[in-house]
């Protein structure tokens, strides 16, 4: 027998067996590779006498194109067993039941974040934000708050390195510098977001929440922020009066500055608010330092405003009645599902903010 037909015997024998993927690719290389039995037949083809090279390249190519397609319809019939094999094995019963839905709630603290943003972009404010990681320079220096200013020490600050230049901000303020160095004034912003202090009781948090409010513009004063501030209070508690006081205070990066209490009073062991003649501190505010201007290039002989900023855990713990606000960042399932809120229920001011 020529060695041809004797390698395509061989062959043929070999591709009778059940076979899988790697055994046919193994017989491909075995035939076709650098040294394969039919590559080097056709290394043979130089050494033969003139006479007989024609027939034999022309057999050999043959018996070459035939194996070929052997092999390659081989290759697919393995294939389709395999997939075949497979989709029977993962076959899933559509007949099972499901798993009971679990629907989820939003946490009051992303639920009064959506309600405050949409009480303020009713008045024309947008959402700014900026990162948890600041450094030290908008954080206090920006703010006109420089090395050893008292106001550093009290905001219990979370260094990230030794040379004390980066850190976690300690309020939302900084994002009054990010937004007024990116663009030109006016900027009418509200930014809220995570703030940190090094701080743990039943009203302190290590991380809390701040929403920060700036009003720059020509011609812009303290009565203006005395009416936003009134609205957003009355709107945020959906309370038609609200007693709401400004005491004069001290902020590095405003000139006047201001605290502002709303009054309350407690009925039948629920807090009333807006009535009464109890305080409740809020917020800080005032008119921006004109130091703080300069920082970020704006002529505050030209431009001025205000700005405000909000404790969101707080307000939170007032209109919902919860009164740890550690409770906040436990994690509780079971406390969640009785305080969150439902996720289809957006915020809106027509609609009512939190029914
Ligand atoms: N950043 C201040 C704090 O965390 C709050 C604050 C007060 C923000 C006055 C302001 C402001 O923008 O004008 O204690």
């Amino acid at each position: 027998m020529s060695d041809l037909k004797k390698i395509k015997e061989e062959f043929l024998l070999k591709l009778k067996k059940k076979l899988n993927l790697s055994e046919i690719n193994q017989i491909k290389s075995d035939l076709f590779g650098k040294n394969g039995q039919v590559s080097s037949q056709f290394k043979k083809i130089g050494t033969l006498a003139e006479s007989e090279r024609k027939k034999f390249a022309s057999d050999l190519n043959i018996i070459k194109d035939e194996l070929q397609s052997l092999i390659n319809s081989k290759m697919d019939e393995i294939q389709s067993a395999e997939i075949n094999e497979k989709l029977e094995k993962e076959k899933i019963d559509i007949t099972l039941p499901e798993r009971p839905f679990v629907k989820g709630k939003i946490h009051p603290v992303s639920q009064t974040i959506d309600e405050i943003s949409s009480i303020f972009s009713e008045i024309g404010f947008s959402v700014e934000e900026g990162p948890d990681v600041e450094n030290e320079y908008n954080n206090f220096t920006a703010l006109n708050t420089p090395d050893n200013h008292p106001a550093r020490d009290m905001h219990d600050t979370f260094y990230l390195d030794e040379k004390k230049e980066k850190l976690l901000r300690t309020h939302t303020s900084p994002v009054q510098i990010r937004t007024m160095l990116k663009s030109k004034p006016p900027f009418k912003i509200i930014a809220p977001g995570r703030t940190y202090r090094s701080d743990s009781d039943q009203t302190h948090s290590p991380m809390f929440h701040q929403v920060e409010g700036l009003y720059i513009d020509k011609d812009i004063n303290m009565g203006h922020l005395k009416g936003c501030l009134n609205y957003f209070i009355k709107e945020f508690f959906e309370v038609d009066k609200i007693k709401m006081r400004f005491r004069p205070s001290h902020f590095p990066f405003t000139e006047p500055s201001a605290e502002v209490d709303i009054g309350y009073k407690i009925k039948d062991g629920r807090i009333i608010i807006g009535e009464g003649d109890k305080w409740l501190e809020i917020l800080g505010c005032g008119m921006v330092h004109p130091n703080v201007l300069k920082n970020v290039k704006v002529n505050p002989s030209k431009f001025q405003g205000y700005a405000f900023g909000i404790g969101i855990d707080r307000l939170a713990m007032l209109k919902y009645g919860i009164n740890d606000l550690r409770s906040f960042f436990d994690c509780d399932y079971r406390w969640l599902n009785h305080y969150g809120f439902d996720p289809l229920d957006v915020p809106t001011n027509y609609r009512g903010l939190s029914r």
